[in-house]
Formats: structure tokens, C-alpha cells, sequence
């Protein structure tokens, strides 16, 4: 991708609405006539002004023509982003990667916090025959979110939205992992999607291949530009920004690091 492509596809956006949906979890709401028609998986580069430039999936929105970033803070990059007001300016560049491929019939969602947002935009894009399960992974009550959103944006579909919190504050209690073993028993899906931490989509992923379901992952390597410049979201010999950030469950079996290892900001391989 050249100079001139990274130009046409940036902007600076203005946030007109925030949403808190946790304690820790803002929804940040700008109009964006191009962000608000990205493909299920597609991402964008989020230039928070003086502070740094963060992956984040692009958030579906109630409104035509908005687009919207869904933050959780962590660091210091996600806490100055969460910590936008309304008429503060981001640079946005994108969208890029690749995205779900959605299969006919029964399919199963599995997230895990911020990894529902590709999710969502995913149900979005369900067929109106696709009957939809969705398992939403968080620690505790007080961290479930996006609930009632994805009942909205299913209310056309067959489906069940099933939140899961590890202490059983609310929902059904476990790892989304169990809950999904659970369901596998009893039912044969056609098509399982995950995104959400790396530990836990290995196990999404090993489970679906084990029962011989097609399987798709969107994976939340360490990224820099985003745009396969810089090297730093390689996994095996490929990058994920570029030739990803959606796996399927064929390829991953095969990848030596997939929910083994990753990178750190300086590059270094880390166990998980
Ligand atoms: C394709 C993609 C989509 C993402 N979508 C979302 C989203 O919708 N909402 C959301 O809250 N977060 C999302 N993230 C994660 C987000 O980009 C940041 O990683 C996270 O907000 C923490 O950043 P930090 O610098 O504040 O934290 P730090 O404390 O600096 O880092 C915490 C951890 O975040 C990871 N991380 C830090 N910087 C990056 C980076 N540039 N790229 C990838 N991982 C990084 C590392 O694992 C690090 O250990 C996404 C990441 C990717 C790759
Ligand atoms: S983030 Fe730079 S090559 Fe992928």
C-alpha cells in the first residue's frame, strides 16, 4: 500500500456521543460515512492526538452514516482514548483486513470482552435464515455489555444471547469455553466465530476442529501500522494485519505460535 492509498483512506473525526457500557468500557460514537459500512473483522488505526495510534475494530451503530470505536482502558493509549470528551478530534486511518466469511444455517458467536465488537457487526451481517447463538465472555456482572445490542440487531433473527460471567454474578457461570462445550454436545453448528483473548480462542478453535466445524478467528496481535510495513504483528511467516486479521481453524492448527506465543512492543516472543 502506497502514500497516497494511507492519505485517502485517513481522517480527523470528530466524537459527537459517548456511551459508557462498563465501568471500564466506553462506546465512542463519530460520523463516518465509510467506517460505518466495514466488513464483519475489518479494523481501522486510531490516532489518539500527542499519545499514540491503537488497532481498534470498528463498532456498529444505531444511526446511518456513524461509525464508532468501542475502548476498554488498559494502558495508557486505551485510557487517554477512553478519556475523550465529546468534541474531541481522533485520526482515523482504515478500514483494513480482511473479514468472516459467513456460513449458511446455525452459527455460534463466542467473545470475550472487547473482542465482540468484530462479533456484533458479524450478527449484523447474519442471513435473516442464520439462527444465531451468542456466548459474551466477562469476569463479573458489573463487566457484561452489549446485551441488549445484540438482541436488537438480531430481533429479526432466530437467536439467543447468552452472557457468561466467570464468578456467576450474572448469566450463565464459567468460561465462555465451558458454555460453548455445553452447547457442542447437544448441537451441530455450521459456522463458529470468536474473537477475544488468544487463550481463548485456541480453545474455541481446538474445540471447533475437533468436531469438524468450520471456524473463524480474528485475532488482536501487536500492531504498529497496520498496513504490513512494519513487522510487527507477524505470526509464523505471515502478518496478521495484512493477510488477516480473520483465520480460519485450518490454517491456525497449523500455526506454531497461534495460543502459544506473541509479541511485545519491542518485538520480543513471549509465552502466553
Ligand atoms: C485488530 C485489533 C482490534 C482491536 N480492537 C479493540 C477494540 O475494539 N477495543 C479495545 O479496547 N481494544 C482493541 N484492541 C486492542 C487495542 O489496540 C490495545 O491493544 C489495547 O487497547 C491496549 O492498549 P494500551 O496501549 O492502552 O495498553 P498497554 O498497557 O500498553 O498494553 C496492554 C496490552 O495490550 C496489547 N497492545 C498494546 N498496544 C497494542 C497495539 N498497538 N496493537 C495490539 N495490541 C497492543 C499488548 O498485548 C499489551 O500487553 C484491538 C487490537 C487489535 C490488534
Ligand atoms: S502492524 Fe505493521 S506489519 Fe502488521
Amino acid at each position: 500500500m502506497g502514500l497516497q492509498e494511507i492519505s485517502k483512506r485517513s481522517s480527523i473525526r470528530t466524537i459527537e456521543k459517548i456511551i459508557d457500557e462498563t465501568p471500564t468500557v466506553r462506546t465512542l460514537v463519530f460520523s463516518d460515512e465509510s467506517l460505518s459500512n466495514v466488513l464483519p473483522g475489518q479494523f481501522a488505526m486510531v490516532w489518539i492526538p500527542g499519545v499514540n495510534e491503537l488497532p481498534m475494530s470498528v463498532m456498529v451503530s444505531d444511526e446511518k452514516g456513524k461509525a464508532a470505536f468501542t475502548v476498554r482502558k488498559r494502558g495508557e493509549s486505551s485510557t487517554a482514548l477512553y478519556d475523550l470528551k465529546v468534541g474531541s478530534q481522533i485520526g482515523v486511518r482504515g478500514p483494513y483486513g480482511n473479514s468472516f466469511r459467513i456460513r449458511d444455517g446455525k452459527i455460534l458467536l463466542v467473545g470475550g470482552g472487547t473482542g465482540l465488537v468484530p462479533l456484533l457487526r458479524l450478527a449484523k451481517f447474519a442471513k435473516p435464515t442464520n439462527d444465531v447463538t451468542i456466548l459474551m465472555g466477562s469476569k463479573t456482572k458489573d463487566e457484561v455489555f452489549f446485551e441488549d445490542a445484540a438482541n436488537r440487531i438480531l430481533e429479526k433473527n432466530k437467536h439467543q444471547v447468552i452472557p457468561c460471567t466467570e464468578d456467576g454474578s450474572y448469566g450463565k457461570k464459567g468460561f465462555v469455553t465451558d458454555v460453548m462445550a455445553e452447547l457442542m454436545r447437544d448441537t451441530k453448528f455450521d459456522g463458529v466465530y470468536t474473537c477475544g483473548p488468544e487463550i481463548m480462542m485456541y480453545k474455541v478453535v481446538q474445540m471447533a476442529n475437533s468436531k469438524n466445524t468450520f471456524v473463524e478467528a480474528s485475532l488482536e496481535r501487536m500492531m504498529k501500522c497496520g498496513i504490513g510495513m512494519c513487522g510487527s504483528c507477524c505470526m509464523d511467516d505471515i502478518l496478521v494485519c495484512h493477510d488477516g486479521t480473520v483465520f480460519d481453524g485450518e490454517f491456525l492448527a497449523k500455526s506454531k505460535e497461534f495460543g502459544h506465543t506473541h509479541r511485545t512492543k519491542s518485538g520480543i516472543l513471549e509465552n502466553y
